[in-house]
């Protein structure tokens, strides 16, 4: 078989990506009130060693996948790419060859998609893309498991986007064209996401509205999300926070939305810029739910790679 690189949601595509929810929802299930370093039961990837690479900080994309391939049976080592080879020139193509006779699969984080392409290119084990410049699909993943946990359907969905056209849209956006749900993105002008993402969703059966009307978007919403107006690696700029200022996502904004609403947040939150303390602490946040999602679904990220689901 070859390698199941999982680099964006595509690659696995909706019928893997169905039964990776339902195995994440069983596993959690199953070890509910665990200690969380044991085991699950049928340890499928015992003896696996998983490499993950950091040229970008991380708290939930490192602890989960750590944790994941541990209650798994497995085990994971951390690499920061700035004391790697890897940062003193050493290409990505002997680094993927490497690591591949030393490890079963290798996670990534880093700044250019290209580089994440390059090293499935080159490794003979999985890669997975724990997050780039152009998109975040295993949090896209945790993201969905928590909509679904919550007894919402995802077909027809209404998910609002607010602030920055980023990363983590693009990966929305993609799971929006698999599972036919329609996302209302509320950004400033100059800062929507790649067209190229917009026309995948709308490509898969997706309606998806731009606008820069933050009050239209939110309206009768079911899922409310947001991410921080500046990710890892972009300029501080006053030019994009100013912009950003009517896509807060608080409480008048929620009020908008379905009663039922959810909201969402991948994490790390930057309180009172995309949204307001009372919202992220408020009774329709599951931000927490959806950090410690990241585990189960990265644990049927890593059994999809391995050819396990
Ligand atoms: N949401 C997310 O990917 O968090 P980290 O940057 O902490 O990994
Ligand atoms: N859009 C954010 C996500 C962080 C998990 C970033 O890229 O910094």
């Amino acid at each position: 078989m070859d390698n199941r690189h999982f680099l964006d949601l595509s690659d696995a595509g909706g019928d893997a990506l169905a039964a990776m929810l339902n195995d994440a929802q069983d596993r959690k299930t199953a070890r509910r009130g665990w200690p969380k370093g044991r085991g699950d039961a049928d340890a499928p990837l015992k003896d696996h060693v998983l490499a993950m690479i950091f040229e970008k900080s991380s708290t939930r994309t490192r602890a989960s996948f750590d944790i994941a391939i541990r209650q798994l049976g497995g085990s994971a080592m951390v690499m920061e790419g700035g004391s790697m080879q890897l940062g003193r020139g050493e290409s990505i193509a002997d680094t993927a060859r490497v690591l591949s006779r030393m490890v079963d699969a290798i996670m990534i984080r880093t700044d250019d998609h290209a580089k994440v392409e390059e090293m499935a290119h080159h490794a003979s084990v999985p890669v997975i893309n724990g997050l780039t410049d152009k998109s975040h699909p295993c949090q896209i993943v945790a993201d969905l498991l928590t909509i679904v946990e919550q007894g919402k359907a995802l077909p027809g969905l209404e998910l609002a986007w607010f602030g920055d056209g980023n990363n983590v849209l693009h990966s929305v956006l993609e799971a929006a064209g698999i599972f036919k749900f329609n996302v209302r993105i509320a950004t400033p002008a100059g800062y929507e996401p790649e067209s190229a993402f917009v026309e995948m969703a709308r490509a898969g059966g997706a309606t998806v509205t731009l606008t820069q009307d933050a009050q239209a978007a939110a309206t009768d919403a079911d899922v409310i999300v947001t991410d921080t107006w500046v990710s890892m690696g972009q300029e501080n700029a006053s030019e994009k926070l100013d912009a950003m200022q009517p896509y807060r996502v608080d409480d008048a904004l929620m009020a908008l939305a379905k009663t039922d609403a959810l909201f969402l947040h991948c994490l790390p939150a930057h309180v009172g810029d995309e949204v307001s303390e009372s919202v992220i602490e408020g009774p329709q946040s599951r931000v927490f739910d959806e950090a410690e999602n990241r585990i189960h679904a990265q644990k049927s990220v890593l059994l999809w790679a391995f050819g396990k689901l």
